[in-house]
């Protein structure tokens, strides 16, 4: 198996770790993210992570639950939060929650009361008491920020110890689109974002419609074909970037002109809002595989690696993300 490779100082501060296929990011991941925990567990003795949703991080969620990643975990010293959420209740197709609760959280030792969700489905009465989308998702992005804000918040000063992201092709990360009001928020911490519009960039498959506005088979499962893309909350740049650590994961050659912008472009961060993240105090790694790398200009970089490519089974000794942290 080739090497990963590894490059330290990019243009925009961040290590970089190409890996050799989607399976070998997820071991990266799930490592990073494992040695992270026992970090911020030696450090104030708890650890606070935001997942994100999304294709990309699933398979590391499901290394995460089994050995020899679910033994390295501290489950009940985490708190679970969550980078961003579309406005579905969690057994939603589109739901982040659900996804993460499904291959991760359903499965490990984790007090309950220590999962953070964004959205909070409401029952009947509350529903019919306020039936705007819209008003309903400020409503879950207040009542976030005041978690995140409460005198006695678990992520002091509303720094996560990890926040994870993934990319989209048209270089929006968590729920921060082109173009998006959002991207100009520096006060908030979260905010509610509009649904985005069938025929734009923004619009995912996990949103039910495909960028040329055609229906995707979760948003038909989602609601026999009817419903709109749903409203979003997301964690703003400005709450991302006090992270302790900000960890991006991306798979396939349809990032990798994104992820060539991101990294290694000048792009003005309203057309492509992952350049917006430049955690303040806290480091930034990208594990991407080598079809996200494909535009990448790696010719200084002579294969330099972390070591060899951990196999399936085997406890990683370091991260690729270790670099630079305390
Ligand atoms: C979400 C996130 C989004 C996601 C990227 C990458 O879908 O919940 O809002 O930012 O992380 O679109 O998604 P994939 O991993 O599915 O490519």
């Amino acid at each position: 198996m080739r090497k990963p490779w590894h490059h330290e100082g990019s243009p925009t501060g961040a290590s970089v770790s190409v890996m050799p296929d989607a399976e070998s990011l997820a071991l990266a991941a799930a490592a990073a993210i494992a040695a992270e925990a026992r970090r911020a567990l030696r450090r104030s003795g708890r650890f606070t992570i935001a997942l994100s949703g999304g294709s990309t991080p699933e398979p590391a969620y499901r290394l995460l639950a089994g050995p020899p990643f679910s033994d390295l975990v501290p489950w009940e010293a985490t708190h679970i939060f969550f980078s961003d959420e579309r406005c579905v209740n969690p057994d939603d197709p589109r739901s982040n929650e659900g996804m993460a609760r499904r291959a991760l959280l359903d499965r490990v030792p984790i007090p309950s009361g220590q999962v953070h969700p964004i959205h909070r489905p409401r029952d009947h009465r509350a529903t019919s008491a306020v039936t705007d989308p819209g008003t309903r998702a400020r409503a879950d992005a207040d009542a976030y920020e005041d978690l995140l804000r409460a005198p006695a918040a678990v992520a002091e000063g509303g720094r996560f110890d990890l926040v994870l992201l993934g990319l989209g092709a048209d270089g929006h990360t968590a729920s921060l689109f082109p173009g998006s009001e959002v991207l100009d928020e520096r006060v908030r911490w979260v905010a509610a974002v509009s649904p985005p519009d069938a025929s734009a960039e923004g619009a995912d498959a996990a949103d039910g419609v495909d960028a040329a506005g055609s229906r995707t088979a979760a948003g038909a499962a989602s609601a026999g074909g009817t419903d709109k893309p749903p409203w979003r909350v997301t964690l703003t740049a400005t709450s991302i970037n006090l992270a302790g650590l900000v960890l991006f994961l991306v798979s396939g050659a349809a990032k990798a002109a994104a992820v060539k912008e991101v990294i290694q472009g000048s792009a003005d961060p309203r057309r492509v809002p992952a350049r917006l993240i430049r955690p303040a105090a806290g480091r930034l790694c990208w594990l991407v595989d080598e079809e996200a790398a494909g535009e990448l200009d790696l010719a200084d970089n002579p294969g330099l690696g972390p070591g060899s490519p951990t196999a399936v089974g085997q406890v990683p000794t370091s991260s690729t993300c270790d670099q630079g942290a305390e």
